[in-house]
């Protein structure tokens, strides 16, 4: 179990990286219950102090999230994010430095994947990362947004699924509710607001197809971990 899970005194343990799983399943439920279990006993009890010392905790911790991304380190990252911060990341993958994120615990990678520098993971709705996949320099994903008809702009969102051998390149924003499928490839500057067909190249904002990517069946070493990287 995580420390930040147990710590809010709910099971969020890991299982197997190497398929994606979807989020009606019980761990994720499981992380959903996090958040939920704070906020609701907020709504009961909105000035009560240990509302705000809850939400003070969980802040924190996801303020140590963001420092933990400036350790020059990789195997001290890995540790901090797997261990304290409930990433679902095998050693065989790696995290470079400087990310942020929403809900680390929501996180979820697969094997021989990349996630480079300054990017931005959301964790709220589930975020579900397969194997061999690459993901370049600022990228931004998200899984929840405003509801623009809410009376009271409410959120809403769904999870992110991003499959086998996908590659995104820098600077991509992926929006809620939104599967990458296998081998796909996302052009640097995309928006994506829609299912992306596998092994298909993407780009532009919103972003649509551009042509087919042949179909491969590579493992990506995702062992290269130079410092300040
Ligand atoms: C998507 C990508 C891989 C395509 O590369 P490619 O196969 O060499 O494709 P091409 O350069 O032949 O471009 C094919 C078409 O896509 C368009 N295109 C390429 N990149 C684009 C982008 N970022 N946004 C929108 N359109 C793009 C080209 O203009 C071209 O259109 P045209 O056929 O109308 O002329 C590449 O453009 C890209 O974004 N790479 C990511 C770079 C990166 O992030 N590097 C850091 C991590 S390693």
């Amino acid at each position: 179990m995580h420390l930040c899970a147990g710590f809010f005194g709910l099971a969020g343990g890991t299982s197997a990286h190497s398929k994606i799983r979807r989020p009606q399943c019980g761990y994720l439920a499981g992380e959903w219950m996090i958040e939920q279990k704070i906020e609701q006993f907020a709504r009961r009890h909105p000035t009560s102090a240990l509302t705000i010392l809850m939400r003070g905790l969980r802040d924190l911790l996801f303020f140590f999230a963001t420092l933990t991304g400036y350790i020059p380190i990789h195997i001290i990252r890995f540790v901090l994010y797997r261990s304290v911060f409930g990433v679902d990341i095998p050693r065989d993958s790696t995290i470079y430095w400087r990310c942020r994120f929403f809900d680390p615990y929501g996180v979820h990678i697969g094997h021989n994947s990349i996630v480079g520098n300054d990017a931005f993971l959301d964790g709220r709705n589930g975020l579900y990362i397969g194997n061999n996949v690459s993901i370049a320099a600022q990228v931004l994903i998200l899984t929840m947004e405003h509801d623009l008809s809410s009376p009271t702009f409410g959120v809403m969102g769904g999870p992110v699924f991003i499959e086998d051998r996908v590659y995104i390149g820098s600077r991509v924003t992926i929006l809620p509710n939104v599967r990458v499928g296998v081998g796909a490839v996302v052009a640097s500057g995309a928006v994506v607001t829609k299912n992306v067909e596998p092994w298909t190249v993407v780009g532009g904002v919103p972003a649509k197809f551009i042509k087919r990517r042949p179909v491969l069946n590579y493992v990506l070493d995702a062992s290269t971990r130079a410092l300040f990287q």
